[in-house]
């Protein structure tokens, strides 16, 4: 069993990654940290955890700890992994890990110095339902894709939120939009070469509150938009020359409701519908991790795909200053 130490008592690992540990076959939770001993206290009486510590470094120096995982602001993730490779964790941090492309130097260079591995939180590649899609593509489901579309949208004008301040790594793009360009890349194992992109920030915030993206893959295209002030909406589809594959609720199922996955082919003559109740996405995530941990074969996100990620972005960023497409 690899044992998890959790840095903080965040949201996402309180309604998730928690549970999703303690559910998972090959790991447990160990201890959690917070930097008020209080709430780690009271997180740890809630789920029943051996350990709570008042700061983060006292987790990472804990001998009971194999592995962490970092559900910190994004501002948080690199200095967060670095300090817990160093003290020979092994790291789940959440996406994104990187707020800048050429961050993935430092990561890559940790993970190789204490032998650890790293890798980032997207519970989206590890969804039986992004495993189907990737499927179907490569089965021809659809014959030669030509455009995806996707959108994810959220409404949230909490300034306490760290998703609306700056200086926590707050903004749509980081949230949000790196879920239609991971799921794309995932699925159909292409890069982007180029993107347009028009973006708009929040007087008050400073964040990036809503984009419209054209990603240019060569034999296709992706077209989406993503908001953090827009009535909430989640949708990818798949768009090729003999079907369609439209994936409902396509990045966090679990909380609205069913995972659907709709086949049809170029006539409307067949149409199959793919339900995922409960796609377990966080826990088959960290049972994959704790797999990669022990040394047993198995796909998690590669500091390449995350890199990869994060280049769509900070292209993103730059195209949204001009007219025309950025090159990666
Ligand atoms: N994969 C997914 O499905 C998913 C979903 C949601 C969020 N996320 C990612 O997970 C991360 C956390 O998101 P969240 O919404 O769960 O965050 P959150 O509830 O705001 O929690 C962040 C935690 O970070 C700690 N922290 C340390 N310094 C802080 C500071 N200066 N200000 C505020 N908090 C600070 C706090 O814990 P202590 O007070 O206990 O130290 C806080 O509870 C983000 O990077 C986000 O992108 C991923």
């Amino acid at each position: 069993m690899v044992r998890y130490g959790i840095l903080s008592t965040a949201k996402i690992g309180r309604d998730h990654v928690v549970p999703a540990l303690q559910a998972a076959e090959n790991c447990h939770v160990t201890a959690v940290a917070s930097r008020d001993l209080a709430k780690a206290k009271a997180m740890a009486d809630r789920f029943g955890l051996p350990h709570a510590f008042g700061s983060y470094e006292e987790l990472l120096a804990s001998p009971e700890i194999d592995a962490v995982y970092i559900p910190l602001p994004t501002s948080q993730h690199v200095e967060w992994t670095l300090k817990a490779a160093q003290a020979g964790k092994h790291v789940l941090c959440e996406k994104p890990m990187l707020l800048k492309a050429s961050e993935i130097a430092l990561i890559r260079e940790a993970a190789a110095k204490h032998h650890v591995i790293i890798s980032e939180a997207y519970m989206v590649t590890y969804s039986p339902v992004w495993l189907k899609v990737r499927e179907l593509l490569a089965a021809g489901a659809i014959g030669s894709l030509r455009h995806v579309q996707g959108v994810f949208t959220y409404k949230n004008h909490d300034p306490h939120n760290m998703r609306n301040i700056k200086s926590l790594g707050g903004g749509g793009l980081p949230d949000i939009g790196v879920y239609p360009t991971t799921t794309t890349r995932f699925a159909t194992g292409k890069e982007p070469k180029r993107v347009q992109a028009n973006t708009q920030w929040d007087p008050t915030f400073g964040t990036d509150i809503y984009s419209s993206v054209r990603a240019d893959f060569g034999d296709f295209e992706l077209s989406f938009y993503i908001s953090t002030q827009l009535a909430a909406r989640q949708l990818m589809v798949f768009h090729g020359t003999e079907g369609t594959i439209e994936v409902k609720s396509p990045f966090n199922g679990n909380g609205w409701g069913e995972e659907l996955l709709e086949f049809t082919n170029a006539d409307h003559s067949r149409s199959e519908m793919h339900r995922f109740p409960t796609s377990h996405q966080y826990r088959r995530q960290v049972e994959a991790f704790s797999k990669a941990v022990k040394g047993e074969p198995v796909e998690i996100v590669s500091l390449e795909s995350s890199w990869n990620t994060q280049k769509v972005i900070d292209a993103i960023y730059r195209a949204s200053t001009k007219d025309g497409w950025e090159p990666l």
